[in-house]
């Protein structure tokens, strides 16, 4: 078994273990908010921290060398060369609300490039993977089916998805950046999970997202499941994907996103 093969097995049997305990586990009247990070709506549950280390125990049984980069706090040094990246909820305000699109996303970086991405989405029934080189595919109860973004959408019939982070701040200057896309697109989605828009997006249901203040945990997988079906996950002006500005889309919709966005200023504060 290859690397890249065995580390794959490994995140998904482990995002598919924490997702499961999400559903089985959550509290019938919610779960508990035990934090607020950059607002009062910036929320973390103990489910959340609970995932997390789960994610962490289960990966470090196997592999006791490797570091780790994840959401709540489990940021570890390792000496492997193996780094994982860790959202253990991705939606956390839609699991508060017990709304479906939430999901546990897991990332492998080899020498500090994503070479595995699992996105575990429990309430869908859906488990997204790919492997770098290797493509994207989807599993479901139906199947395996291999993911391709839609390639050639021109912008003005594109729906594109977004989130608004949570930084105390931002929501104003968000708005804005919309007015001027939301007049050039077919239709706005917010889904409310970074990882299940870029699955959305490799799977053709969405034919693009953009977002200011997304983290490493919230794309490592994902921007590789994108690219892995075809798609491109960059900032602005060939820029990397990150905090500032991620722009993912297929190959004939991105130039037109980048450009109607790029004079918006949406990395402005
Ligand atoms: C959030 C979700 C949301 C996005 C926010 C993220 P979290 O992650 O991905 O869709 O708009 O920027 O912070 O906090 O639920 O893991
Ligand atoms: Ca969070
Ligand atoms: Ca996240
Ligand atoms: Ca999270």
């Amino acid at each position: 078994m290859s690397l890249a093969e065995e580390l794959l097995e490994l995140a998904v049997a482990t995002a598919r273990e924490a997702g499961r305990m999400l559903v089985d586990q959550r509290p019938a009247g919610g779960p508990d908010v035990v934090q607020t990070k950059s607002s009062p709506t910036d929320v973390v549950t103990q489910m959340d921290r609970a995932a997390e280390k789960l994610i962490i125990e289960r990966i470090r049984a196997v592999r006791p060398g490797d570091g780790f980069l994840g959401e709540e706090g489990g940021t570890q040094a390792g000496a492997s060369g193996v780094r994982w990246v860790v959202d253990p909820i991705d939606g956390t305000v839609n699991y508060l609300y017990d709304l479906p699109d939430w999901a546990v996303s897991i990332a492998a970086e080899v020498d500090g490039e994503a070479v595995v991405g699992v996105v575990e989405i429990p309430r869908r029934g859906e488990t997204c993977t790919a492997v770098l080189g290797g493509g994207a595919v989807q599993h479901t109860a139906a199947g395996t089916r291999e993911l391709r973004v839609n390639a050639h959408v021109p912008l003005g019939r594109a729906l594109v998805s977004t989130g608004f982070g949570y930084e105390a701040g931002r929501r104003a200057r968000q708005a804005e950046v919309l007015t001027g896309v939301l007049p050039n697109i077919r239709d706005i989605r917010r889904g409310g999970s970074c990882c299940v828009d870029l699955c959305s997006l490799a799977a053709g249901r969405a034919d693009a997202y953009y977002e200011r203040g997304v983290q490493a945990w919230d794309i490592a997988a994902g921007g590789l499941i994108v690219r892995e079906a075809g798609g491109r996950v960059e900032g602005l002006h060939g820029a990397a994907p990150g905090p500032e500005l991620t722009i993912a889309a297929g190959p004939g919709t991105f130039e037109a996103l980048h450009d109607l966005l790029a004079p918006l200023d949406p990395a402005r504060d």
